[in-house]
This record gives C-alpha cells, structure tokens and sequence, in this order.
C-alpha cells in the first residue's frame, strides 16, 4: 500500500507509542471511529472499533477490482478492522499480498482502519509453531505482504500444545519495541491458555476470535446448561466459560464464521436442516425491516460482550445487510427463540 499524502499527523491510538494504556486514561476515539455501526471497546487498548469486521480468507479467488470493491463496502457501511492471517489464500501470506496490492492507502487512511494478523498455524505441514523466531518472522513477512510498517494486532492462531510463554512474550516484546505490531491477542484460546501466556505476556491480551454462530453457539450453550446432567450441551470444550473469562478480563471476542452451520461446511440461512430456525429469521427479518443475514448478525452483537462478528463475504452487498444487524436489539424472547430454534434447549 502506498500514497502520495504527505506522513499522517494524526497520532496513533495511545498504546502504540508508550506501549499501552494506563488505568485511568480517557477513553480514546481513533481518527477512522466508525459513525455508522456500534462501536465496542477493543480490549483494554481504550481505542473502540466497528462490531462488524471484514474477514479476508475467502479473497484469494478475487480480482484486484473485487478486492477493492469489498474494501470500499466494508469502509462505507462503517467497518474499521480487517481481519487477516497468515496462511489465508494456501500460498502462505498470499490474502495478505492481494489485499496489499489491491488497496491503496494514504497514511491518514492507514491510521483510520485497523489491520489485523494471525500467526501460528504451519498450514501445510498441520502443526502450530509459537516459538519466537516463528511469530517475528511470520508478522514481519505480512507487513511485507499487506505493505504496511505495522499490524495494528497480531492473534496467535490457534493454541500450541509447546508453547512456552517466555518466548512468546520475547517475541511480542520485540514486535512492539520495533513499533511493528501495536497490540497483542489470540484466537480459539481457553481461559486457562489465556492465563499461562499471562505468566509471561506482560501486554494485555486485546482480543481473543472464537467460532461462533447460532448454530455453533457451544460457548454460549454451556453456560446456560452447565448442571443439566445428560444435556450435551453441558459438556464444557473450552475450559469453563471463555464468554464470562473474557468479559472479566476486558478482551473483546471476535465470532469467526457467524453464518456457517458449524461442523458442516456451508450456511445455516436458508439450509433445509434448520427449517425452524430459518423460518424464525425470516419472521424477525420481516419484523424489522432487514434480512435474515441482519438478524443472524444481530444474535452475536446483542450479547452484552459486547463481540465483533467477522464476516467472511466475499460480495459487497452482503456487508451492507450484515450491518444492519450491528445495532438491532433485538429482546431477549427474540434472542432465546433463535437458540432454541437452533437446536439447543433452554433447560
Ligand atoms: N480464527 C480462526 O481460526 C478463523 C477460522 C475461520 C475464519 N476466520 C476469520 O473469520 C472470517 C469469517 O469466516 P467465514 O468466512 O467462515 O464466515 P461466514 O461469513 O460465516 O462465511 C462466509 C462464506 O459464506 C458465504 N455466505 C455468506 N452469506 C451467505 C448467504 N446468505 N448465502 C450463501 N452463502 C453465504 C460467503 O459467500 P460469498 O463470498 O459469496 O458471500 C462465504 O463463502 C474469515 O474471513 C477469517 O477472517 C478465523
């Protein structure tokens, strides 16, 4: 990404300099603040962004038009994070390179969005890597890739059975030193995985990306079903409550693939499997005056976690309809209905 504007005056949100946010400070509205969707804190940074973010994995089979014509969607319906990893697109960093090429940024318009990273996943080979030579050289070749100086965040991907927090607490330690990564976070963690990386990550942990969706609503499921014996949803996968843990902690949780059906490839809207809960979106889409996609959307921005939904459309239409869902409250009958209208019970 390159532009001819001269360098941006517009200092960067508080953390990126002095390593990050003192309790107590003012709450921080960066430059690019969305005015059109609800914003939510990002983690502990005191920088707010957009509840929906645009999820970058599914561009690689995009022109450089395509690309361009999502971005200018996302950035008009109010979206300010794009959400990136490493081994998206197969080649590894290949989403990166083709977002970089397609989207042009002058500084200003750099310091108004957010570029997220992930690093971890050794994709081809189906092992995770959390040692430090593996984490600085993943996000010093995305920020080759995307043609920036710095990721805004870095997520570790996924959790690493060999991890050793020193190292990657060196390793962030290093990224932020060099002004090359911003902020910190991680994604399909447990509480207890949280809280071993903070033995040794003295950053705070900002965001933590989880798999989410009505129909693969486990995280939610097990709270509410935690002492029902024989319920299947009692059985706890994530170490007991990772929505409360993050509420605790401040992390914002990001729901990745919040319209797919979960273990099965494909979406829930519309799918003859879920006639009930299809038939109940259409019913509160008609009632609000949006689409089903709105609706579905709106389940995981109701939560008062106060989640980002990270879509993975590849078409500029759909980010328009998912974002009317950001701000649509919808009541708690309406909320529970959909659950159950997924499958779960409410014992
Ligand atoms: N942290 C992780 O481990 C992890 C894992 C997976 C994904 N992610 C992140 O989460 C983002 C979202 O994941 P996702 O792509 O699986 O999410 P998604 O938004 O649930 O699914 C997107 C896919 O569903 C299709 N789709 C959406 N609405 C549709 C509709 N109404 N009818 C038919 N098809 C529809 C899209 O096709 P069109 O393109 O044609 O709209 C696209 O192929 C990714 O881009 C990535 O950034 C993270």
């Amino acid at each position: 990404m390159s532009g001819s504007e001269p360098a941006s005056t517009v200092t960067a949100w508080p953390g990126a300099a002095a390593g990050r946010r003192l309790v107590g400070d003012p709450p921080y509205e960066h430059p690019g603040a969305s005015t059109l969707m609800r914003t939510v804190p990002f983690g502990p940074t005191g920088r707010n962004a957009a509840n929906i973010v645009a999820g970058m994995m599914r561009i690689s089979g995009s022109t450089d038009e395509e690309i361009r014509a999502l971005y200018t969607a996302a950035r008009e319906a109010g979206v300010d994070v794009f959400d990136h990893a490493d081994i998206y697109g197969g080649e590894r960093h290949l989403c990166e390179r083709m977002f970089g090429r397609a989207v042009t940024l002058t500084p200003s318009e750099r310091e108004q969005i957010m570029l997220q990273s992930k690093t971890g996943i050794i994709a081809g080979e189906s092992y995770y890597d959390s040692s430090y030579e593996h984490i600085v050289t993943s996000a010093e070749e995305s920020l080759t890739a995307l043609g920036t100086d710095y990721l805004d965040v870095l997520l570790i991907h996924r959790p690493d059975a060999l991890v050793e927090p020193d190292e990657v607490a060196r390793a962030f330690d290093d990224l932020e030193a060099s002004g090359k990564v911003r902020a910190f976070g991680v994604s399909n963690h447990t509480p207890r995985q949280i809280d071993l990386l903070r033995t040794a990550v003295t950053q705070p942990i900002t965001v933590n990306q989880i798999q989410l969706s009505i129909t693969h609503s486990t995280v939610v499921a097990q709270g509410l079903a935690s002492n029902m014996a024989g319920e299947e949803d009692s059985v706890t996968r994530d170490g007991g409550g990772i929505l409360d843990y993050c509420r605790l902690h401040g992390i914002t949780v990001q729901a990745w693939s919040p319209f797919q059906k979960g273990v099965e490839p494909g979406v829930f809207l519309g799918a003859d499997e879920y006639p009930q809960l299809n038939a109940e979106l259409d019913r509160l889409a008609a009632a609000y005056d949006v689409t089903p996609t709105a609706v579905a959307t709106a389940w995981i921005t109701r939560h008062p976690a106060g989640m980002q939904v990270v879509l993975g459309t590849t078409r500029p239409e759909r980010i328009g309809e998912a974002a009317a869902g950001s701000d649509l409250p919808l009541t708690r009958a309406e909320w529970y209905g959909l659950l159950k209208a997924a499958g779960h019970t409410i014992p």
